[in-house]
């Protein structure tokens, strides 16, 4: 096959020559043109036709985002990759609703940036063969192992599913380094972009309706990036657009992310619905949340046997949150809910506190705390290759979603 071309559009030429040395070594991406500004840039692709364009955001003239959506007009076989700096989260939005198909946060390595080149371009190449051939949206053919999908389970609130869910996709990425998609699908009152500080909200209601949702390209424009290199899709930003969200949304979802990220963690509402079992039913492993008190202790017991109805207990592990070693013995509260504890995270509410109000994670700003050691130590737990795949114990296929609201109540 013959190599990516690529046109760097940059107005400081020491960036320009830094991307040239990051891909020196990459035989099979060429770079074929350097723009100045944006108009350059808008020149250039129309002569050169480009594979890829690295498109900065703030440029004289014409910025990066008036660039890309004259390009995307003009030029639409070019895929635009931005390359923009920490904290203009809001330019990227934009850049993608004008026709960008990725980003990149400086700094960035060469491994990431040789591999969106080749993503993207790989993605036009299979879009443009679609529309020769005629043919509707081609299925994503993953070319590693699918994605580990990590839900937050309780039917109780305030148990801690947020919270463990947003630390817990952090310390995956600061641990592995792998590709990590936060998904907030406790759609009527997701606040999974408050925790984190991001001001967009809607993702999960915004991309289902596209016609072409599950296309994980298309998705990924969706995705919000966060500072600590986690992806993150929010809870839609009211219950008239929560509505619009179906269970088979949540599972089109969470099966396109599986094809690019190798972990999805998902958040989820306090209620046992549709979009709920969707998620329980496609996890990888379910982390079911309780803390001490008597009325969490119920609700983790009848989760457990909920989980079992389903089947799905074998891929289920209870997390006790706010742990206080005052004299309550583990063994007691297990026998109480007729199951194991898997793991316990101590209860720090100056900690978790401050971190949910300033929308600063606990594992980017307390590294030394005992939680985030408990969190690094239960995300580690999760991340092994060998984590189990969605297969039940017999290395059977699980059984079909339709029958599961039936089989909780059929008992
Ligand atoms: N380990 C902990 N130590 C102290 N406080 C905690 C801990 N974990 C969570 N909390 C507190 O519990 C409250 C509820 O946490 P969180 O929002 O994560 O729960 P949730 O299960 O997602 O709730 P909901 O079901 O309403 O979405 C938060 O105010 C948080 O401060
Ligand atoms: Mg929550």
């Amino acid at each position: 096959m013959s190599a990516i071309t690529v046109l760097i559009a940059d107005d400081i030429a020491a960036t320009r020559e830094d991307i040239k040395r990051l891909l020196y070594f990459e035989e099979d991406i060429t770079i074929i043109g350097e723009a100045g500004d944006g108009d350059e840039a808008v020149i250039m692709s129309d002569s050169l036709k480009p594979d890829v364009i690295l498109m900065d955001v703030n440029m004289p003239r014409v910025d990066g985002i008036k660039a890309s959506e004259m390009i995307t007009v003009k030029n639409p076989e070019s895929s635009i990759i931005i390359i923009s700096i920490q904290g203009e989260q809001e330019y990227l939005r934009k850049a993608m609703a004008a026709g960008a198909r990725d980003y990149l946060v400086k700094p960035f390595s060469s491994s990431e940036l040789a591999e969106t080149i080749r993503k993207v371009s790989d993605y036009s190449r299979k879009r443009r063969l679609r529309l020769v051939e005629g043919g509707g949206p081609t299925p994503a053919a993953p070319s590693r192992e699918p994605g580990k999908i990590i839900t937050l389970f309780s039917s109780k609130g305030g148990v801690g599913k947020t919270t463990t869910a947003c630390n817990l996709a952090i310390s995956i990425v600061q641990r592995a380094r792998k590709k990590v998609a936060l998904v907030d699908m406790d759609l009527q009152g997701g606040d999974v972009s408050v925790f984190l500080n991001i001001s967009a909200k809607g993702g999960v209601s915004d991309v289902v309706q596209e016609s072409d949702y599950s296309d994980p390209s298309l998705l990924e424009t969706y995705l919000c990036p966060h500072m600590s290199g986690i992806r993150v899709l929010p809870a839609p930003g009211s219950p008239e657009q929560a509505e619009l969200v179906a269970a088979s949304h949540a599972e089109g979802i969470l099966k396109a992310l599986k094809d690019s990220y190798d972990y999805i963690i998902v958040d989820t509402a306090a209620a046992i619905n549709e979009i709920t079992l969707v998620c329980l039913e496609m996890s990888d492993q379910i982390l079911v949340l309780l803390n001490q008190e008597l009325p969490s202790l119920r609700h983790a017991r009848v989760n457990m046997e909920i989980l079992e109805k389903l089947g799905l207990t074998f891929k289920s592990r209870l997390i006790l949150n706010r742990y206080r070693n005052d004299g309550l013995k583990l063994k007691d509260l297990e026998k109480n809910i007729n199951s194991s504890i898997n793991a316990t995270l101590p209860d720090d509410g100056e900690t978790v506190s401050m971190s949910i109000n300033k929308g600063q994670p606990f594992v980017m700003t307390r590294p030394s705390a005992e939680i985030t050691s408990q969190l690094g130590n239960l995300a580690s737990s999760l991340t092994p290759e060998q984590t189990r795949a969605a297969k039940g114990p017999d290395g059977a296929e699980e059984t079909p979603r339709k029958s599961l609201i039936g089989k909780i109540f059929s008992f």
